[in-house]
């Protein structure tokens, strides 16, 4: 990331006037309060953004070595409840979503009464499969009302949903059905993209047999493909239709600290983990984050582009709008279909207010040309966020010029699956927007800078780091699904007594902190979280492969693409053939989502005298940085790496 003294001023018009929080004193001065008297800020909060059955017996309970974590507990409440019927009588006619299909000619809008209607009676059907409160059902959909709709009808009852995004696998679908033990799978027959069907069932089909747990398969109808469902296998549209399912359903009173979902993230090492969140604390964090970081005013269109499938479309598309009472969009297609003018097209449509996408897809769109942008009137636009990755100034510039017109905050949001919501990021109004940087803590969040080598607190400014965080929020993750152990381990031994994000960052002069980026393992695809230890285990499933080894490298549109080192059986021969195989090893065996951009053969990999991969090095020859290698004097067979340097150059040459 090259860093920039660009400063953009925090009072761009509307915003010092309206803003919930008014300036940068105001925000010190509750961010300071938010860490001195955590119970009363946070209790104060969970009274202003939730409806609750029971009040708490205490706010914050925790102990950072177990892992334990507990935002009040004792209270109950119910998510639906909070989303939905406390708004039924005075917002029951606002529009709660505007979808827009892939197809432009596609769209429908559902008002809080409508989504409230339907999520009772999915709720009654999933009860009457006989699913009750802690129970599990993975969701496997496009981003359709429907995907909504089923994961608020799981909150009602109790169940702990976890979406799968349809970006992934049969096999990845199995693993993460197993591993949480779900009961139930919806999904669709198909999904469009790009104006072609995806038939998502196929992969529920492959993924079955190897998931004896599952009673039940509900499917809905998005692409007409026709399918036969086989035995308990039912149309959603057929099971909604019942005419003895009950139009209302109870909302099930949850304690605080109860699982509302699991969502799966890769790591550096070992299968993806079962993130799992809670009703109460992340409920609240979801709430007030959504509020305040885009300032979303009760008249306002937000629209997330992310997929509900990842946690952004989680807290930011379903949880945060909801329960403030909200209207969002839920866009089913891509930016580049029909045209790559489709975001704006839909911007200008459904006279959006406020943006929250990932640089991916900025650049994607920007290297198309501004004309794209400049032909439709986004003057309904007032702020814009980014998410998932680092964002280069290039990429900032272009959208703060393009799509804000130089009047649009830029909101960069750093936060994880495992955080529920925004850790760091501008607020409106109150902070100067540096781009590349995420600003200053949300409130509640206390981070800091620790050196990897005396695992003491950074020094002094851009001293670069691990990034940790000092004390719980409440809309961080509380266990690993089904293993706590591995959740104490990720989270909680690096640095004793701090919770661990795995990412590099540096402050500034100005307490600005800027994210650099994993310092493990894992890399950023789009904005995906990929471990490369998945997509070896993938690679080296092929008969044909001894060894892989897998690093990101910089991508001009993805942020981070994936290179694959990889070295053959003795004997057999390098041909296109066999990287057509892996590639489609990878797809199956993970998704499209971790197909590797490039596969270079590998006669043999560069590792320590004690068999340790040199990633370093790899990483160095991915990047075509290949002047400076570092220290080579730890590498076993030194000719191994020049090989691979010269394999390399010849590629590009
Ligand atoms: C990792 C988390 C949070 C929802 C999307 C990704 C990177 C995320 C930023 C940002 C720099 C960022 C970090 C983080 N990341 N946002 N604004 N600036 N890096 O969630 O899949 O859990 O990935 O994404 O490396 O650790 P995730």
């Amino acid at each position: 990331m090259t860093e920039t003294t660009e400063v953009y001023s925090a009072h761009l018009p509307g915003f010092q006037e309206t803003a919930f929080i008014k300036g940068h004193e105001e925000y010190q001065a509750l961010h300071k309060r938010s860490l001195e008297d955590p119970d009363a800020f946070w209790a104060e909060q969970a009274e202003k953004y939730l409806s609750w059955q029971q009040k708490w017996e205490h706010v914050l309970e925790y102990d950072f070595p177990q892992g334990k974590i507990s935002w009040f507990g004792g209270a109950k409440l119910n998510a639906t409840y909070n989303c939905l019927d406390r708004h039924i009588d005075t917002i029951g006619e606002k529009t709660a979503y505007f979808w827009e299909g892939d197809d432009p000619n596609q769209s429908l809008s559902l008002t809080y009464k409508e989504l409230y209607q339907k999520v009772n009676k999915a709720a009654a059907a999933l009860k009457a499969k006989g699913l009750k409160k802690g129970d599990r059902v993975v969701i496997y959909m496009p981003m359709v009302p429907e995907l909504a709709i089923a994961m608020l009808a799981c909150a009602r009852l109790g169940v702990i949903h976890s979406i799968v995004f349809g970006g992934f696998s049969a096999e990845s679908l199995a693993n993460r059905i197993n591993d949480c033990g779900a009961k139930m799978v919806i999904t669709a027959d198909g999904s469009f993209r790009s104006g072609k069907t995806i038939p998502l069932k196929n992969a529920v089909d492959a993924a079955l047999p190897n998931c004896p747990e599952v009673e039940n398969v509900l499917v809905l109808d998005r692409c007409g493909l026709g399918l036969t469902l086989g035995e308990n296998e039912s149309w959603w549209h057929e099971v909604m239709a019942d005419p003895d399912l009950p139009d209302y359903v109870e909302p099930e009173p949850m304690d605080a600290e109860d699982p509302l979902f699991i969502l799966y993230t890769s790591g550096s090492t070992g299968k993806p983990k079962g993130v799992v969140h809670t009703h109460g604390g992340y409920l609240l964090y979801a709430a007030m984050t959504t509020r305040i970081t885009f300032d979303l005013k009760d008249d306002e269109v937000f629209w997330c582009t992310a997929d509900i499938g990842w946690i952004t479309g989680h807290t930011y598309l379903v949880y945060g709008p909801l329960i403030n009472g909200l209207t969002g969009l839920i866009f089913e297609g891509v930016p580049s279909y029909p045209g790559f003018d489709r975001f704006w097209q839909v911007v200008e449509k459904y006279q959006v207010s406020k943006f929250y996408t990932a640089p991916t897809v900025i650049r994607s769109v920007a290297k198309e040309g501004a004309a794209m942008v400049d032909k439709y009137d986004l003057s309904s636009l007032r702020l814009l966020g980014t998410v998932g990755e680092p964002i280069n100034p290039e990429a900032w510039r272009w959208y703060y010029e393009h799509v804000g017109k130089s009047r649009c905050p830029i909101v960069d949001t750093w936060w994880q699956t495992e955080t529920g919501g925004h850790m760091m990021t501008p607020l409106p109004g109150v902070h100067e927007l540096k781009p590349g940087s995420c600003a200053q803590p949300f409130f509640g969040v206390d981070p800091v800078i620790i050196d990897p080598d005396t695992g003491e607190p950074a020094r002094y400014p851009n001293q670069e780091g691990v990034l940790c965080i000092r004390k719980p929020w409440p809309g961080m993750a509380r266990t690993v699904f089904g293993d706590h152990k591995r959740f104490i381990e990720t989270y909680f031994s690096q640095v004793p007594g701090m919770y661990f994000t795995g990412d590099g960052a540096k402050y500034d002069e100005d307490g600005y902190f800027w994210i650099i980026g994993r310092i493990d393992d894992v890399i950023n695809v789009s904005g995906h979280r990929l471990g490369t230890a998945e997509i070896e285990s993938a690679l080296v499933a092929h008969r044909d492969v001894a060894e892989a080894a897998v690093v990101g490298f910089p991508h001009p549109v993805k942020g981070q693409g994936i290179y694959a080192f990889v070295t053959l059986n003795t004997g057999v021969g390098k041909t296109d053939e066999i990287k057509k195989e892996l590639v489609k090893m990878v797809r199956s065996e993970i998704g499209p989502v971790a197909t590797p951009d490039v596969i270079q053969w590998a006669d043999a990999l560069p590792k320590t005298r004690s068999g340790k991969i040199l990633r370093r090095m790899l990483q160095k020859i991915a990047a075509g940085d290949i002047k400076e290698m570092g220290d080579t004097t730890t590498i076993a067979d030194p000719s191994v790496l020049e090989q691979l340097i010269k394999e390399r150059v010849a590629s590009t040459a």
